[in-house]
């Protein structure tokens, strides 16, 4: 994770609490987003940091009258002035900056996610097979039940970027702390006008903060994806934008698919347990995965 580095300003400022350095560095990583520059002012006081505040230039909207670099420099002018007046108030203010916020984390090495908001449908019993699979193969599933949780759309403001931690604190915390350690990510969703259900789309979204950790802060282990997915019409073209936008977002977080099981004409079937030989296609697809995950062992 080495990118380019540049030191903007850098400079001191003495106390009676000690002597303070603060500098401001420039990141180029256009290699994220084209023209994403970050810049990180840091407080050091002997060495040690007391302070950190990151932006980049992709918080700014384009109706936005300010931009990164004036808003970073200005708050070093911010920084210098308050800790010449009052550096214990700066550093009791700045004493949680680049704390990661402690989430649930329930360990993993599959998660399933249900995207149905049917807690008892067809998304719900195909999550169940995966589940069991997983088990089987002597390994721990999650399942999210993604209608249950608290998960706030994405705003697009780009500041986990500047963290590895998403502006909102609610129930995505958890989720992406299983995913964190987990091999595989099965997604489990029903078309609904002709994509995903918008809770599924917004667990999508929010995912953003794992993209920033993962190319940011924390690289992650490799993942395998698998989806699973049902359609009530008849015909696999049901299925074009799901497999399209299931398939973009794991390129994007950089999960390998394993494969995918659709299945259509459900408005007439009802059940997906009524189709014979399902539950092992469902349960071959989880265990191909995991097999798929584990490490290849090392070369000689
Ligand atoms: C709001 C809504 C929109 C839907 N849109 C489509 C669609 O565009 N194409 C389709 O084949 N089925 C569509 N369906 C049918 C569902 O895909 C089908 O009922 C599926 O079994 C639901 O999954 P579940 O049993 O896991 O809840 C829609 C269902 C709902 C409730």
């Amino acid at each position: 994770m080495d990118w380019v580095k540049d030191r903007v300003l850098e400079r001191e400022v003495r106390t009676p609490d000690g002597t303070f350095s603060l500098t401001m560095d420039r990141e180029d990583l256009s290699f994220l987003y084209p023209g994403m520059v970050r810049y990180t002012l840091q407080a050091t006081r002997g060495g040690e940091p007391c302070a950190l505040f990151r932006t980049s230039t992709y918080e700014y909207s384009p109706t936005v009258p300010y931009d990164a670099e004036s808003v970073a420099r200005q708050k070093m002018e911010e920084w210098a002035r308050l800790l010449q007046e009052k550096p214990l108030l700066f550093l009791e203010q700045h004493a949680r900056d680049g704390i990661r916020t402690a989430v649930p984390d329930l360990p993993a090495d599959a998660v399933i996610i249900q995207g149905s908001p049917r807690p008892d449908g067809n998304c719900s019993i195909l999550a169940g097979w995966a589940a069991d699979a997983v088990r089987e193969a002597g390994a721990r599933p999650r399942v999210v039940f993604l209608d249950d949780l608290v998960i706030h759309s994405c705003i697009g403001c780009y500041r986990c970027y500047n963290t590895g931690e998403c502006t909102f604190d609610d129930d995505m915390g958890g989720v992406l702390a299983s995913l964190q350690g987990a091999s595989l990510l099965v997604i489990c969703s029903p078309v609904y006008t002709n994509t995903v259900p918008g809770g599924l789309k917004t667990f999508l979204d929010r995912c953003q903060t794992y993209h920033a950790r993962r190319r940011l802060f924390d690289p992650d282990r490799p993942k395998k994806g698998l989806l699973l997915s049902v359609a009530g019409r008849k015909g696999r073209s049901n299925f074009a934008c799901v497999t399209a936008v299931v398939s973009a977002y794991f390129r994007n977080l950089g999960i390998v698919p394993s494969g995918e099981v659709l299945i259509d004409a459900v408005d007439e079937i009802r059940d997906v347990r009524t189709l014979q030989g399902l539950d092992e296609k469902v349960r071959d697809a989880v265990r191909e995965s995991l097999r798929l995950g584990q490490k290849a062992p090392a070369r000689r």
